[in-house]
């Protein structure tokens, strides 16, 4: 049965949302993962789920660098360029067609109910493909501010995204709730001192504030309604 944990000292009064895209807002962390399998077979191994999972949330070359470590693989520095940049081939293919059906479930009614708070809603992505996808799943226009990885050089758990993207919408990392698949991000929005929220297993995501298993399952009220109630 899915499970929701709530670890408690939750408050209202939060004032920005930031999100992370893949996993949490579009459905193409199976796309990701599926171009690292492609990627691992082509080098003569299957990728572990351990590892598939470690991938979630880092950066393109420090995914890769998982992959082929998870399998005793050292490539030279031209390798890992191609290598890199093949398993991007491979993503861009997988999302070719994306449309406003890959949004995950409540993605699109979270968005409209804190649009209609009035609260600062910024994307934290660690990648380099987050603004196409926002555009062709139709949520650009929810978003005040969006930092990805063409922005932010410093993978996560770096807090670095987190940190622009509160300080693009004007709110303080504290007062930013922070919604996260993979756990570096969570690491990261902790480390940024952000109230974190992971959307997945509550044995993947135990360093966030609170874990549901999808964003329909999260009560925003209890961050964003007004402070004091
Ligand atoms: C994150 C994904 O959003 O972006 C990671 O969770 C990915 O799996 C990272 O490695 C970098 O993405 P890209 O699209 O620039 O390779
Ligand atoms: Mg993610």
């Amino acid at each position: 049965m899915a499970e929701t944990i709530n670890q408690g000292g939750v408050r209202r009064g939060h004032r920005a949302a930031v999100f992370d895209l893949d996993g949490v807002l579009v459905d193409t962390a199976v796309h990701h993962r599926a171009a690292w399998q492609k990627i691992s077979a082509e080098y003569g191994f299957d990728l572990s789920a351990e590892t598939a999972e470690a991938t979630k949330g880092v950066g393109r070359f420090e995914a890769l660098d998982l992959v082929m470590r998870s399998a005793g693989i050292k490539l030279s520095e031209s390798e890992r360029m191609t290598a890199a940049a093949r398993k991007n081939e491979y993503y861009l293919d997988l999302i070719a067609d994306i449309s406003p059906a890959e949004l995950l479930p409540g993605a699109v009614s979270t968005l409209q109910s804190l649009d209609s708070l009035g609260v600062r809603i910024a994307l934290a992505s660690g990648s380099k493909n987050a603004g196409g996808i926002l555009d062709r799943t139709g949520i650009r226009d929810f978003f005040d501010a969006v930092v990805d990885g063409t922005v932010v050089a410093a993978p996560k758990p770096d807090p670095a995204v987190f940190l622009e993207a509160a300080r693009r919408v004007g709110v303080s990392p504290a007062d930013s709730v922070v919604f996260e698949d993979a756990a570096a991000g969570v690491e990261g929005a902790n480390r940024a001192g952000c109230t974190t929220v992971g959307i997945g297993l509550p044995a993947v995501l135990s360093a966030a504030r609170l874990v549901a298993p999808s964003l329909l399952e999260v009560d925003w009220t209890a961050f964003f309604g007004p402070a004091g109630v």
